[in-house]
C-alpha cells in the first residue's frame, strides 16, 4: 500500500515538472535513450551552459570558469539531444587521479537518470585512463547529489568543515571518492 502511494506520488510529480518543459524538452524524455548522446564541449555550447549552470547552482561557475577549464584541458562533456544540451560535466586527470569537477543536468530534466549515464560515461573514461580513484567535492545540504553518488558507489572520505559558502553562513564540503 505504502508503496503504491510513493509511486503515485511521484508521478504526480512528475506530471508537475513535465508541464513545465518545452515540446522539445518533453520530446527528449520520451526518446532520451536512443537520441541522447556526448561530445565534446564546443565554444558555441558556453553561453547555453552558462544559463543552465546559474539555474542549477547556488554558486554557479562563470563563463570564464568555463572557458579556463578548456583551456586547462579538463574532460568537457556535453550530453546533447541533437542540439539541445541536457547536461554536462567536467573532470581533471593527475597521474592515476580523477576529480570531478562539475556535473549538472538542465533544471527541467532532473530525476530521468541523466546524472546516472554522465557519472557512468565518467567512470568509463577513467577506466580507459588506468584511473584507481574517482574524487568529488559535494555540499552537505545537496542530498540528491549525495545519493546520486552513493548510487554510483562513492563513499565519504572526508570532511572540509565551512567550505562553501550559503546565503547566511557556511556549509561543509563533503570529499567523496570511488575506487576503480
Ligand atoms: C545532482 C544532479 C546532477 C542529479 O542528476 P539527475 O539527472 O537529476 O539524477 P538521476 O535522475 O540520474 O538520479 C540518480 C539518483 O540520484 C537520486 N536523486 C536524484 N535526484 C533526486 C531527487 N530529486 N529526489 C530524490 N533522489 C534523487 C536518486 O537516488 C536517483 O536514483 P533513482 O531515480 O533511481 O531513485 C542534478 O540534480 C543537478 O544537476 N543538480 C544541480 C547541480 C548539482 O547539484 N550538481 C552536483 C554538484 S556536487
Amino acid at each position: 500500500m505504502i508503496i503504491l502511494i510513493l509511486k503515485m506520488l511521484r508521478q504526480f510529480t512528475l506530471g508537475i515538472r513535465l508541464q513545465k518543459l518545452s515540446v522539445k524538452e518533453k520530446l527528449i524524455l520520451k526518446t532520451k535513450k536512443q537520441k541522447t548522446n556526448f561530445k565534446n564541449v564546443e565554444l558555441c555550447d558556453i553561453e547555453k551552459i552558462v544559463s543552465i549552470e546559474a539555474d542549477c547552482h547556488i554558486s554557479p561557475w562563470s563563463k570564464t570558469n568555463f572557458l579556463d577549464s578548456i583551456s586547462a584541458g579538463n574532460l568537457f562533456q556535453v550530453l546533447k539531444n541533437d542540439e539541445l544540451i541536457t547536461g554536462y560535466y567536467i573532470a581533471s586527470f593527475a597521474s592515476d587521479e580523477c576529480e570531478l569537477l562539475n556535473i549538472t543536468v538542465s533544471k527541467h530534466l532532473h530525476r530521468q537518470g541523466f546524472g546516472k549515464t554522465m557519472i557512468s560515461h565518467l567512470i568509463k573514461k577513467c577506466i580507459e585512463r588506468k584511473t584507481s580513484n574517482l574524487f568529488l567535492e559535494v555540499r552537505r545540504s545537496n542530498k540528491n547529489a549525495i545519493l546520486l553518488y552513493e548510487k554510483k558507489g562513492f563513499n565519504e572520505v572526508g570532511i572540509r568543515p565551512n567550505y562553501y559558502k550559503t546565503s547566511d553562513g557556511n556549509e561543509d564540503a563533503i570529499l567523496m571518492a570511488l575506487s576503480l
